[in-house]
């Protein structure tokens, strides 16, 4: 059933207080939940209905007394609950070890996890399992010790005891009142690293990671980050850890990154476990900011929730953008805090645009679901975080913590909406350009899809004006034909031919104000005129990436080429690089020429490559070529062919023309000093990766054995995860014959090790696609003895990487490709209705795809849509796509 953001009413009772008992067994768990109950005086009387799924019910006591009930679908009816507060009793048990979805309690290596966000408590127990519903904990769990030794939940340590039948028992009480999707408990067989630390308010508190035995040592980045993340959030902020103890659990069976759970983190082991050996610089930076985010929604998720699941933005995107400011300031140096935000821009683009464009675009508040667990998209999350990062652009820094400051005052300890948050950050604000223009800005909440900004200027050199035309178009997306103008903040400076910065002189103003500016666009056109220019300027727009929209600056090659070399901001200089190449390659793909990477290009490229005053972390930014999803988000047909083809010519020319250059880089750029993933060793090993790929790849082409040989070298004698996967994808991508061994010799090395061995899986699904070779390759490789559905970061890293990540390898003309979506699709969904939700995603954008892709597409998503039986979380993904057509 579709549910709707209109149709939201306050609960009918509230539970004030639970008290949970779990005496744990993978058969059969049984629950015993003691709650005391109130009647929500603010609604009209009625029967009480609490949510509960795939349970048992045993018994339904209230005030002690046994009640008429009944059961419909997934709800407890008792229709004569008592006026006055009463106390329920519910016993029933569920069965963990059965429990393949991930979703409520279950058991992952022997020990038990839980995940409730969204709707997984009532998989528990009955509950009023929303998160408006919040009640203080008391968890008591009996379990055998042997197997079980460590027992956890949220909040403080009450006691611990032995029971007989060598069982024991641990009570949990949290303090803070919280909806049931923040409840957690493990009881499992783990090893913890801990940490004492005192915070700035003089307070003490005991921190704690704790994963398998065996993985001890690969905590201490997550312990680093942890702690670094509480420093920051008290000193940006001035939000503290409010609980004695905070507790970090990893678990290999997990459907997403990481979750909040009050002072009981639960994070999937990809998004915690690190050593130099296992996991590449990436996933370092990954792990500090997953870390940080699920630490930030301690205040933000945490103190102040969300009313009803359509608000998901309200914590996600204000978390998001918590941790993506954290990572900012942890990269310190001004470059480094630039390559953070490409990274951040650069995700969006390839990943939530497409999504904006597609069949499941939706507001950043959504206004209907079906299955909740569809919502948790890129548009929630990381335009929700640009969303947030446009107040902190429109009220400035300053009065950005203002707003935070006062928006904690206002609501710890409720349940809110995006409205509570945006009237909070604008009354601290008063006069501001937020403020006064409020409601427009909410458009941001409420309209899906990309906005379309084009900037023309014109220069008048007898009145040494120039003016700038802003236009904003926002293009019809599903269930939303007609838009209105939204509040777009454009960051702005303006250049002289010769690179230099000019002061802005804005028509009407007293005084210039400074080099660079915030215009404010709200109507559909605008004109912004400068005054006192000297000479016929080079707009460089959007700095920072100011809005998440496209923009259409209709700047020259030659333009570009001195934003390229002088622009102030680093992300405009990058931009421009991405520009020069993207241009190129639609050229290509719209005329059907082949393309020839032009001396222009290729000299602005050359110049980058041997700047000595830019990073290596820049470099391997700007000489990396736009991936194919992002091209394809340029054209109105896609054949994902004929866009791998552009981009695989332009990366042969990129490595033959520089081929010198990247030799030099990459001897430049070897790391000698012992591993740290710090920004600038990292940068140092991209760029050195990118230029051995390019060597490699070259190489091959020319019968040249010494690059690749050299590659396989480095492969084998790499200390650190970084160069060695970047060495075997360099062969994997290029020289089909050294890769085998090489292949063979890593799931060798690190057969033991999943985290890896779901590397080694994506990297061969990830392959450049040659002639079909990549397609088979995953073919086989999903009857390897060490594939499984079940296990959701190994199905992600061949199916998520061919489906999604790989568009040449899946896209394919006999459509073999979706008769493996189709059928992967339905086979998880057996197992993960919302892992399957994920991969039945790669069909989003069916509808732009050439002939024959998108016919064939079509009929694969009307095969699996023609099942009775889906789950609600593939029915939706896919009658949304088939409706979009
Ligand atoms: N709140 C978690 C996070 O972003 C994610 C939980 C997602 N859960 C889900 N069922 N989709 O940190
Ligand atoms: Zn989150």
């Amino acid at each position: 059933a579709l549910i709707r953001r209109e149709d939201y009413v306050a609960p009918a009772y509230w539970i004030r207080t639970v008290d949970l008992t779990f005496d744990l067994d993978p058969a059969k768990t049984l629950v015993t939940s003691k709650m005391k109950v109130e009647r929500n005086a603010a609604v009209p009387h009625g029967p009480l209905r609490l949510h509960g799924e795939e349970l048992n019910l045993l018994r339904v006591l209230i005030n002690g007394e046994s009640v008429s009930f009944r059961q419909e679908g997934h709800e407890l009816i008792i229709e004569s609950a008592p006026d006055a507060d009463f106390s329920l009793e519910i016993r029933n048990t569920c069965a963990p070890e059965k429990n393949s979805s991930l979703s409520g309690l279950y058991t992952s290596g022997g020990g038990f996890f839980t995940q409730c966000e969204a709707e997984g408590f009532r998989r528990i127990t009955y509950f009023l399992d929303r998160p408006d519903v919040m009640a203080v904990y008391t968890v008591t769990l009996r379990a055998d010790k042997a197997k079980y030794p460590v027992l956890l939940s949220n909040g403080n340590l009450l006691e611990t005891a032995e029971l007989d039948n060598g069982r024991h028992l641990a009570k949990w009480h949290d303090p803070f009142p919280k909806p049931s999707y923040l409840f957690a408990l493990v009881a499992a067989d783990l090893v913890s690293r801990e940490q004492r630390i005192r915070t700035r308010a003089g307070r003490d508190h005991l921190l704690q990671v704790y994963v398998r035995r065996g993985d001890l040592e690969k905590t201490e980045h997550a312990m680093n980050s942890l702690i670094a993340s509480i420093v920051w959030d008290e000193a940006r902020f001035g939000l503290p850890l409010d609980l004695e103890r905070f507790m970090v659990v990893g678990v290999s069976d997990f459907n997403m990154g990481a979750m909040e759970n009050k002072g009981l983190n639960i994070f999937n082991t990809s998004a915690l476990l690190a050593s130099p050996a296992t996991a590449t610089d990436a996933d370092f930076a990954r792990i500090e900011s997953i870390v940080a985010h699920e630490y930030f929604h301690n205040w933000t998720g945490n103190r102040v929730t969300c009313r009803d699941w359509f608000q998901l933005s309200l914590k996600e995107g204000l978390t998001v953008f918590r941790d993506q400011e954290f990572s900012m300031d942890m990269a310190a140096a001004p470059s480094a805090r630039a390559v953070c935000r490409i990274q951040d821009v650069r995700a969006l683009r390839s990943v939530q645009f497409p999504e904006d464009s597609g069949a499941m675009a939706h507001p950043v508040r959504p206004d209907s679901y079906v299955e909740i667990n569809n919502f948790y998209t890129p548009t929630v999350y990381e335009k929700g975080s640009e969303v947030v990062r446009m107040y902190q652009t429109l009220v400035g820094r300053q009065g950005f913590e203002a707003g935070m400051k006062l928006y904690f005052e206002r609501h710890d300890g409720q349940a809110v909406t995006c409205d509570d948050f945006a009237a909070a950050i604008a009354d601290a604000n008063p006069g501001s350009a937020l403020s006064t223009r409020l409601e427009t800005f909410k458009r941001w909440y409420s309209q899906s899809g990309t906005p379309r900004v084009q900037a023309r200027g014109s220069y008048d050199a007898a009145a040494q004006t120039y003016t700038l035309t802003l236009k904003q178009h926002n293009p019809a997306t599903p269930g939303q034909e007609h838009k209105l103008p939204q509040v777009i903040p454009v960051t702005m400076g303006l250049l002289s031919r010769e690179g230099q910065v000019l002061p802005l002189q804005l028509q009407g103003e007293a005084a210039p104000v400074g080099t660079e500016r915030v215009l404010v666009l709200d109507q559909a056109e605008q004109c912004f005129v400068f005054t006192g220019v000297a000479s016929e300027p080079v707009p460089s727009l959007l700095r920072g990436f100011s809005a998440p929209v496209i923009l259409d600056d209709g700047l020259t090659d030659a333009e570009l080429l001195v934003l390229l070399q002088h622009d102030a901001d680093a992300f405009n200089r990058w931009e421009a690089s991405q520009r020069l190449a993207l241009n190129r390659i639609l050229q290509a793909v719209r005329t059907g020429e082949t393309l020839v990477l032009d001396a222009a290009y290729l000299d602005a490229m050359r110049t980058v490559l041997r700047d000595p005053q830019l990073d290596a972390a820049f470099k391997e930014l700007a000489l990396t070529l736009p991936g194919e999803a992002y091209v394809a988000e340029q054209l109105e047909v896609v054949d994902p062919q004929e866009i791998h083809a552009a981009v695989e010519a332009a990366h042969v020319q990129l490595a033959a023309a520089l081929a010198d250059d990247w030799a030099a880089a990459y001897e430049a750029n070897q790391v000698k000093a012992g591993y740290e993933p710090s920004p600038v060793q990292s940068g140092q090993r991209a760029l050195a990766n990118l230029a051995l790929s390019m060597l490699v790849l070259h190489a091959t082409r020319n019968g040249d054995a010494v690059w690749p040989g050299r590659a396989y070298q480095r492969f084998k004698d790499a200390t650190n995860m970084t160069e060695r996967l970047g060495a075997l994808s360099a062969l994997v991508n290029a020289h089909a014959e050294l890769a085998e061994p090489a292949l063979q010799r890593f799931h060798a090395l690190f057969k033991h090790e999943a985290l890896v061995v779901d590397k080694w899986f994506a990297l061969q699904a990830r392959a450049a696609e040659d002639g079909g070779k990549t397609f088979a390759r995953v073919k086989q490789l999903l009857q390897h003895p060490d594939f499984t559905l079940k296990n959701p970061n190994r199905a992600r890293s061949l199916l998520a990487s061919l489906c999604m990540f790989n568009p040449a390898a899946f896209h394919r003309a006999d459509a073999a490709g979706y008769v493996l979506w189709a059928e992967q699709v339905q086979l998880l969904d057996g197992i993960n209705p919302q892992l399957a939700g994920r991969v039945a995603r790669a069909m989003d954008r069916w509808t732009v795809l050439a002939e024959p892709y998108r016919a064939a597409a079509r009929e694969a998503i009307a095969r699996v849509a023609a099942k009775p039986e889906l789950s609600n979380d593939v029915r939706e993904i896919v009658e949304r796509a088939l409706a979009s057509g």
